[in-house]
């Protein structure tokens, strides 16, 4: 049972503890709800996928208190820090490199070296964001495939029992998405249109400003559509069920019964030769793991990643998406 609760001191704090114990909140921002997790912890954000039902994974928002704070996460050039001073808090959200560092579950990036931040105008998200001190991410309030939320009735309408308290402070003032802007390349690329412009951002960057939407004289299907998506560089072979010498093995499960070809238990390979998605079958952990598991395998002493078999139900679905696109991007001709 969900609990909509107007948003008090009180509510405040409950929904910052909720956060810290990894359950997901709704949060009002000035342009939708967002369906909230702490942004540090992997397994919360995996339940974001859950609950919004997508079939894969895609980027999600990072929502931070302000500039100083997104300078924990992400890399913050001059052209970064006069469109932060000019538009935040609002609704435009930045894409940036992730710093080395980053602390940020890789799952808010789907794999890709860079972090949506943004700043929302909003008192109740800057409240939140204050009172748990967690950098939250939140992509829209809607079940995959539906439109954005921007009323709390609409939102507990579609995820109502997915959710552990959703804040209720009254319809959206702005109503549709942030404008998403691209500053990790060389020139600034607007990916989804919103209340502020390209134009605008061009007068404050003093350059030109791109767009693209993905629209290619086609249909968008979904904004996913534009991700250049992340694949290691050495070569994924799905559903193994044993180990060839030189392969290094990503498990889900027990790997009892898993065996190197020519001799010897994947219990002996090298540390740096394996990981465990989840090693008790837990498809929210291993969709927390997927990204920096694959990431931490993809060494060139490796002939191949050899993955083992995941169950294509629930969260494993979006995990077998990644994975499949992993094996034919990587695939040699
Ligand atoms: O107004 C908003 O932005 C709302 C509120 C809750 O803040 N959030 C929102 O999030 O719309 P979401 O996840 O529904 O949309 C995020 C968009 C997606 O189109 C996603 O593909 C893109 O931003 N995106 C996120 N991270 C990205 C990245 N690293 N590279 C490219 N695109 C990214
Ligand atoms: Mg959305």
């Amino acid at each position: 049972m969900t609990l909509l609760k107007v948003p008090t001191p009180e509510s405040l704090r409950e929904a910052s503890d909720l956060l810290k114990s990894g359950k997901l909140v709704v949060l009002p921002t000035e342009t939708v709800y967002g369906l909230g997790a702490n942004a540090l912890d992997g397994e919360a954000v995996a339940r974001i996928f859950a609950a919004k039902g997508r079939p894969h994974f895609n980027p999600v928002i990072v929502h931070v208190p302000d500039a100083l704070t997104a300078q924990k996460y992400v890399s913050m050039d001059a052209r970064a820090r006069a469109v932060a001073a000019a538009f935040w808090p609002g609704p435009l959200t930045m894409i940036l490199p992730r710093l080395e560092n980053c602390a940020v579950s890789e799952l808010c990036s789907a794999g890709l070296a860079t972090l949506a931040v943004r700043v929302p105008a909003h008192p109740v998200a800057l409240a939140l964001l204050k009172e748990s001190g967690l950098p939250i991410a939140a992509p829209s309030a809607n079940v995959s495939g539906q439109v954005s939320a921007t009323t709390p009735q609409h939102v507990a309408e579609g995820l109502g029992d997915k959710v552990a308290l959703i804040l209720a402070a009254g319809p959206c003032a702005v109503g549709v998405e942030s404008t998403v802007l691209d500053l990790s390349g060389e020139k600034p690329v607007v990916l989804r249109p919103g209340a502020i412009t390209a134009e605008q951002i061009a007068d404050v960057l003093d350059s030109d400003v791109g767009y693209d939407f993905g629209d290619h004289g086609d249909k968008v299907k979904s904004p996913g559509q534009l991700l250049k998506h992340y694949a290691p560089s050495v070569p994924v072979r799905l559903n193994a069920v044993d180990v060839a010498p030189g392969e290094a093995l990503l498990a889900f499960g027990a790997i009892k019964f898993m065996g190197i070809k020519g001799g010897g238990s994947a219990r002996d390979l090298p540390a740096t030769a394996f990981r465990n998605l989840s090693d008790t079958g837990d498809l929210n952990q291993a969709a927390a793991n997927l990204f920096r598991m694959l990431r931490e395998l993809d060494r060139p002493e490796h002939t191949q990643i050899a993955v083992m078999n995941i169950p294509d139900q629930g969260l494993g679905i979006a995990i077998n998406d990644r994975l499949k696109r992993a094996a034919a991007g990587s695939r040699k001709v």
